[in-house]
């Protein structure tokens, strides 16, 4: 049997374990299709019932697009959101409708900060531009999604610290450009991130997604820099980490885009994952490492090793030969494919077929012809 096609525990939390029958996600994917004003701005409808519902059927998770925190925070006026009305059962059906077809339901909050729309932010914030109290209420608002999300239903969140959004351009030493304890050394940098992290750990299993790197050099963040800050996520409890890149400046050097481009960034943070030796940050206290240390003994690196956040690749990866062989080098625990399973909603089953590995189709497709 494939790696691919193998089931794969999550330790989603302290308490908490689950099984997804396979190693493929759904990532998260802006589908600009919500209402951009009136009684239900911001909330999934038909569409995204459909959309994720039958995306869900043959991969085990599903990332729902960015959802702003709060709605300035939204990428696009169309994108989902949470607004002061908005209350679980707006969400609810939306991990149902995912659940239900047997993957697990994640949802991906943002706060779209100096790449939100000028329709729905003005003026739009940015690490120079924030008071410390106010990133403490972003961080509380953060919190409240989270909340909100649990009682819908969700089975985890993913923060979004990448594609130049608030929590990357906090990040990237190419966009903050504070001077106190948010800005400056990379512990700095974190901070906002590594509090969103801790503040949503409260409430359901919490999962990152990260740029490995600004494609900038030394001007911006680089992937040596984000294997620390991944290694704090995990000492807060972060369960799985998504290796993107990119994002941050249009005047970004030439990025080498082709099949599996960024699977590096994925394959530094694992063996930065599989490190008992922690970094120092004042966030990280005796206490959450007791909290996190119990539940392993220091020397049984193999258990350590189940027990550590599960990495992602992400980026071209085109079938189900290609997602194998990264999972099969060690580069990846886990495969996000996107733009083919917009085309193809059922790819896992394809993938799986390429294999050469028997499908187990839903009953009501057993007749079907998989090309
Ligand atoms: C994206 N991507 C993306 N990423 C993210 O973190 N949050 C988001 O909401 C979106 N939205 C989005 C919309 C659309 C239409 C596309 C095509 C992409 C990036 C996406 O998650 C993924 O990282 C890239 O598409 C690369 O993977 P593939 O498509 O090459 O498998």
């Amino acid at each position: 049997m494939s790696k691919l096609f193998s089931p794969l525990t999550l330790n989603l939390s302290e308490k908490q374990q689950t099984t997804v029958r396979n190693r493929l996600i759904m990532p998260p994917m802006c589908m600009y299709s919500a209402d951009s004003e009136g009684p239900r701005v911001g909330l999934p409808n038909p569409f995204h019932l459909e959309h994720y519902g039958v995306r869900a059927t043959s991969v085990g998770q599903v990332v729902v697009e960015a959802t702003g925190i709060r709605p300035d925070g939204r990428i696009s006026p169309q994108c989902l959101c949470v607004s002061e009305d908005t209350r679980p059962e707006d969400f609810a059906p939306l991990a149902t409708a995912i659940k239900e077809k047997g993957a697990l339901a994640g949802i991906q909050l943002n706060h779209a900060g100096p790449k939100a729309s000028e329709l729905v932010a003005s003026p739009r914030i940015s690490p120079d531009s924030l008071s410390t109290s106010e990133i403490s209420e972003l961080v509380a608002t953060w919190g409240h999604a989270a909340k909100l999300m649990a009682e819908a239903g969700f089975d985890f969140v993913q923060v979004h610290s990448a594609h130049g959004y608030l929590l990357h351009s906090f990040l990237s030493p190419y966009t903050n450009h504070r001077t106190d304890e948010y800005g400056g050394m990379l512990e700095n940098r974190a901070r906002f991130v590594l509090q969103v992290l801790a503040e949503v750990g409260r409430y359901l299993p919490v999962a990152v997604r990260f740029s490995g790197t600004d494609w900038l050099g030394e001007d911006g963040l680089e992937i040596a820099e984000v294997e620390y800050v991944a290694q704090w996520a995990q000492a807060l409890g972060v369960h799985q980490i998504s290796m993107s890149t990119g994002g941050i400046a249009p005047d970004a050097s030439a990025i080498p885009v082709g099949p599996g481009y960024q699977v590096f960034a994925a394959r530094q943070v694992r063996a930065a994952m599989d490190s008992m030796i922690l970094p120092v940050h004042d966030l990280i206290t005796d206490e959450v490492l007791e909290q996190r240390w119990n539940q392993t003994s220091e020397d049984d690196e193999s258990a350590w090793r189940d027990y550590c956040a599960k990495v992602s690749a992400v980026g071209i990866i085109l079938n189900g030969v290609q997602a194998e062989s990264i999972l099969a080098t060690g580069a990846a625990d886990l495969i996000e494919v996107g733009r083919p399973l917009l085309a193809n909603p059922y790819l896992g089953f394809k993938w799986q077929a390429e294999l050469g590995e028997e499908v187990e189709l839903p009953r009501q497709y057993r007749r079907a012809v998989i090309v």
